[in-house]
């Protein structure tokens, strides 16, 4: 046994066995090899892990909608010089064109120098981390040299189990804190999922607009209880001028309104009508996205008054700042109203937030205001919608005809934003074109061209 022991270890250790002098019998142990520099791996260690964490898949993801951004805007810019050529008959016409044109080539040249900034930026990063892998592959190397004892080794197979176990780990429960979604201050408990659709409906119009929104008001009058809205794009896929009133949610699905419309202005598009579909129904109050300002509006059925607010310089309006997905934009869809239990908020984006969703609460008395501000790292374009739970902004994007994705969110009370819900909205029809959230039912409502669906959110 003794033997077997020493043997392996003999090219390591001189074992200098002396003769026996009286009754002691002693061993010499000479350890032939350097110490192993335990401290320089663990520094090389550092640095590799350093080197990681300097490249994140934010940055991939900047330069993939920079690129999709300005893949959008060259073809637009193509009809536009089109329309230019069309119409430069050196009259009014073509200049107001030109100006199209020449507005349109700023904001490519803006994106082409973010591009440039980005790829510059990421060249650089590629650089150095190249540099400082080849350090640290150079210095691994060295410390191979040292590993007769098999410390690396030894540490590799550590490594390799340890991450073997937390896969494991994440695989027996998926919904651990590492992807469990915020929850703000929840009454409901925690937002865990999205049921199947529960309400869908062709509604009073079968097939006839393409753009709208519905839902149901969280603070109602008192008798209106029931009561279910509808706003459909009537002009253009762009423009209302009214809010139509259901008494229940069947007499909606029957299509039978009473008390009818309520109109905003008899002209449409004028100023103070809607513009695009994200608009919600706040204490008997409509509110949206101004036609041709970057305001919102907020129409008090009641009074039948219009009460404006503009938002900050640089906001983006007039199909500026849409939602996207890889297929389409959503037209007009700059200013997303949306209504949790605190009240109503609007998301946009503007010039100096390069695009990125921005947020803000809406004080709701007299006088229309922003209370506070939160600007979040997701780019709008990639986005397809938006909508609010509890102080918490979710996000979608389109993932196929069959399904969209929740998956982003932003907590207004940690500023915690995350990228990776994977909440997935099963759904009836392509586009959902707006999504609003009810607080006083807890279920998400969704116009998906032409139709009205509705699921319920699932918390635990
Ligand atoms: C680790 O990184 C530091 C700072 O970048 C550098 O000074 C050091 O030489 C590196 N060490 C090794 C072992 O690569
Ligand atoms: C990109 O940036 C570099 C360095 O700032 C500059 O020299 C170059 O002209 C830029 N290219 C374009 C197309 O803007
Ligand atoms: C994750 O949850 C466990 C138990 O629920 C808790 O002990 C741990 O501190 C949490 N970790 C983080 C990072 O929140
Ligand atoms: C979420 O809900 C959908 C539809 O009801 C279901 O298919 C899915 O398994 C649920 N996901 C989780 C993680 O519970
Ligand atoms: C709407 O107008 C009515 C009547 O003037 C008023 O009592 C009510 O407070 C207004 N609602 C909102 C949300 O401003
Ligand atoms: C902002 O909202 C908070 C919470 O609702 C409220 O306490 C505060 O008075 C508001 N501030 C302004 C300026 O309206």
């Amino acid at each position: 046994m003794k033997l077997y022991v020493i043997f392996p270890l003999s090219a390591l250790i001189t074992l200098t066995l002396q003769a026996p002098s009286g009754e002691n019998c002693f061993c010499e142990f000479a350890n032939s090899e350097r110490a192993f520099p335990h401290d320089k791996l663990s520094t090389v260690e550092d640095n590799a892990s350093r080197c990681n964490t300097n490249i994140t898949p934010q940055k991939t993801l900047e330069l993939e909608s920079l690129l999709m951004g300005l893949e959008r805007r060259l073809p637009r810019l193509e009809e536009d010089v089109s329309t230019l050529e069309r119409e430069d008959d050196g009259e009014l016409y073509g200049v107001i064109s030109l100006q199209v044109v020449q507005n349109e080539l700023t904001d490519i040249q803006e994106l082409i120098a973010r591009l440039n900034n980005t790829i510059l930026e990421n060249e650089h990063l590629t650089h150095v981390t190249n540099t400082k892998l080849t350090d640290l592959k150079a210095e691994m190397q060295e410390l191979e040299s040292y590993d007769t004892m098999q410390v690396v080794r030894g540490k590799l197979d550590n490594r390799r189990l340890r991450r073997d176990l937390d896969q494991c780990r994440n695989t027996v429960l998926p919904f651990t804190n590492t992807t469990e979604p915020p929850h703000g201050n929840c009454p409901h408990g925690q937002f865990r999922n999205i049921s199947g659709p529960r309400v869908s409906t062709a509604g009073e119009y079968p097939g006839s607009y393409k753009y709208g929104a519905w839902g149901r008001d969280p603070k109602p009058e008192a008798g209106k209880e029931s009561w279910h809205w509808l706003v459909l794009l009537t002009s253009g896929n762009k423009h209302s001028n009214y809010v139509r009133l259901y008494s229940s949610l069947s007499a909606f699905v029957g299509g039978v309104s009473t008390p009818g419309n309520v109109l905003i202005h008899s002209a449409n598009p004028t100023t103070n009508t809607i513009q695009g579909p994200n608009v919600v129904m706040y204490r008997g109050a409509l509110y949206y996205n101004c036609y041709n300002q970057d305001e919102v509006c907020r129409f008090n059925l009641t009074s039948k008054t219009v009460t404006n607010m503009k938002l900050p310089k640089g906001t983006r309006y007039n199909s500026k700042g849409n939602f996207c997905h890889l297929d389409e934009c959503y037209p007009f869809t700059d200013l997303d109203l949306a209504t949790d239990e605190s009240g109503v908020w609007v998301i946009y984006t503007t010039n100096q937030d390069f695009g990125n969703l921005v947020l803000a609460k809406l004080e709701d008395d007299e006088q229309l205001r922003l209370n506070q501000t939160w600007r979040t790292s997701v780019y709008k374009q990639g986005i397809t919608n938006t909508f609010m739970v509890c102080g918490v902004l979710y996000a979608t994007r389109y993932v196929d005809k069959e399904a969209e994705e929740i998956f982003y969110s932003f907590d207004t009370t940690t500023g915690e934003e995350r990228f990776n819900l994977g909440i997935f909205i099963k759904k009836m029809y392509p586009n959902i074109l707006s999504l609003n959230y009810s607080p006083v039912d807890q279920m998400l409502h969704a116009y998906c061209d032409t139709y009205m669906v509705s699921y319920k959110v699932l918390f635990s």
